[in-house]
């Protein structure tokens, strides 16, 4: 009786309210923002849309997001429950940490409750083919039970918690890297109110996330690191990530490091052999070096932040590559115009590829002036000459052309027909971060007026150098 009586003052409201929710449903869309770690702006179905009081909210007060929602439900024997639920699996409540199943109170101990998504089932006809005909074998009663579940703060997304928080009309779309235990995120304006009550959410929904920060300034520091704050958790800033089976420990703070590089590291690495000898002349904490190493290279590698060349020190330990990385504490130029210049004459002689890496995109460019007139030409030395990986940032219409433009005027040569180029990644509206590939031509390399034999080739073509713009 008190069942039907409980049905009966349910029934109405609750069908309409269940009706609309499951139009409004394919209304919605879902945005993501960045694969992976991506808090996306969504338009949530409205049942589990967070009491209105939270809206403004700065300090977080899990307590205020609790509500009772009535979501409806099918009575199944225990008999049979295991798979009913499998079949009706695309139409079951997903929550993070709602049952599925629970106690039908007004029963007998043989009966469950499923609950069932009430954006997607709004009454018996909204079951599928397949579905009915499930519980019409399973002898299930196609008639809706109606349940009162409590929803609380654990059981909301992230998303559905600072759309709720954060003021309407303004995108909450707030993506974060991670790097081990550390969300690192870079808050718009409007959204630093809230920075902390941000930082605990993003901290609550991400398992293993015990530290998040927000970079507090654009990275224009020599070493590349940016200021950030710590707006939830521990602040604990000595990372342990792992990229392409090789693990890497820095403190995030003072060094650089970006896991959207991964991809990129992998690919050039690839084109590295045993024997091979790498120079990485901005080695950060050895995502090339470290690597390329464990391939079997001998590795030369450097950067001039004392923090980086430490953790750098430290990851070749850790991976036990140190017998084949020298490292060095020197400012790109002199890296290249003191080690690759002492290494490079034998290097020339041999059969083994040289790589030269140079990964500052912001600058790297303009390193590449040192390479001129670097070594006294000898016959052999033309055979085997070094591979160089440049990278730069581009905000030109033609980035391809742009950076083979660049890099030909530093060296003072064209590199137009002899050099390849890969788009690596867009890190802003109109900028692209890319890397040219080429082998360094012997005219840049070597001093002609120092030649030991005499040459039959014609004067050295030099490139008149415009300004160069580095657009980063
Ligand atoms: C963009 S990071 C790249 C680090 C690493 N190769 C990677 O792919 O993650 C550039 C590195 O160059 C270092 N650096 C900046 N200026 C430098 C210079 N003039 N000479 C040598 N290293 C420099 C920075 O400390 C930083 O670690």
């Amino acid at each position: 009786m008190l069942r039907l009586l409980r049905r009966f003052f349910l029934s109405a409201q609750t069908q309409r309210n269940l009706k609309s929710a499951a139009v409004q449903q394919s209304l919605c869309s879902t945005t993501l923002q960045c694969p992976g770690f991506a808090v996306s702006r969504l338009m949530e179905p409205k049942l589990y849309r967070p009491p209105p009081k939270v809206r403004g909210m700065t300090t977080l007060d899990k307590e205020a997001f609790t509500q009772t929602i009535t979501v409806p439900a099918l009575r199944v024997h225990t008999r049979v429950l295991n798979k009913v639920v499998k079949c009706l699996k695309k139409s079951t409540i997903q929550r993070p940490g709602v049952l599925r199943v629970v106690q039908d109170k007004e029963e007998s101990n043989d009966y469950r409750l499923v609950l069932l998504d009430p954006h997607k089932v709004s009454s018996t006809s909204s079951f599928s083919e397949a579905e009915a005909e499930a519980l019409r074998s399973f002898s299930v009663a196609e008639e809706l039970q109606y349940y009162e579940l409590q929803l609380t703060y654990d059981n909301l997304k992230s998303e559905e918690v600072l759309e709720a928080v954060l003021p309407q009309e303004q995108d909450v779309t707030s993506g974060f890297s991670r790097v081990g235990h550390i969300a690192h995120m870079n808050l718009r304006d409007h959204q630093l109110p809230y920075k902390n009550l941000i930082g605990q959410v993003i901290m609550d929904k991400n398992p293993g996330i015990t530290c998040v920060v927000n970079k507090t300034s654009i990275i224009d520091s020599t070493y590349r690191n940016f200021k950030m704050e710590v707006l939830a958790g521990e602040e604990n800033m000595v990372a342990k990530v792992k990229e392409n089976g090789v693990t890497y420990e820095f403190d995030f703070s003072r060094v650089y490091w970006n896991p959207r590089l991964s991809t990129e590291h992998q690919r050039v690495v690839q084109l590295i052999k045993r024997g091979d000898t790498v120079f990485d002349v901005f080695a950060g904490v050895g995502p090339f070096a470290i690597p390329a190493a464990h391939l079997g290279a001998n590795v030369l590698a450097n950067d001039l932040n004392p923090e980086s060349y430490r953790w750098l020190q430290h990851n070749c330990k850790l991976n036990k590559v140190e017998s084949r990385v020298r490292i060095f504490n020197l400012d790109g130029r002199a890296f290249i115009q003191g080690p690759v210049k002492q290494e490079l004459p034998s290097l020339l002689k041999g059969k083994a590829t040289v790589h030269v890496v140079m990964n500052l995109p912001a600058l790297a460019l303009e390193f590449l002036d040192a390479f001129r007139c670097l070594l006294k030409q000898e016959p052999l030395y033309d055979q085997n000459l070094p591979i160089v990986h440049c990278y730069s940032f581009s905000k030109d219409d033609n980035p391809d052309v742009d950076i083979v433009q660049r890099a030909s005027c530093s060296l003072g040569f064209p590199l137009e027909k002899q050099c390849s180029v890969h788009f690596v990644r867009n890190v802003a509206p109109n900028k692209d971060m890319m890397c040219v590939s080429f082998t360094l031509p012997k005219e840049v390399l070597f001093n002609r007026d120092e030649l030991t034999e005499p040459s039959e080739e014609p004067a050295p073509k030099r490139q008149k150098c415009e300004e160069t713009t580095a657009s980063s």
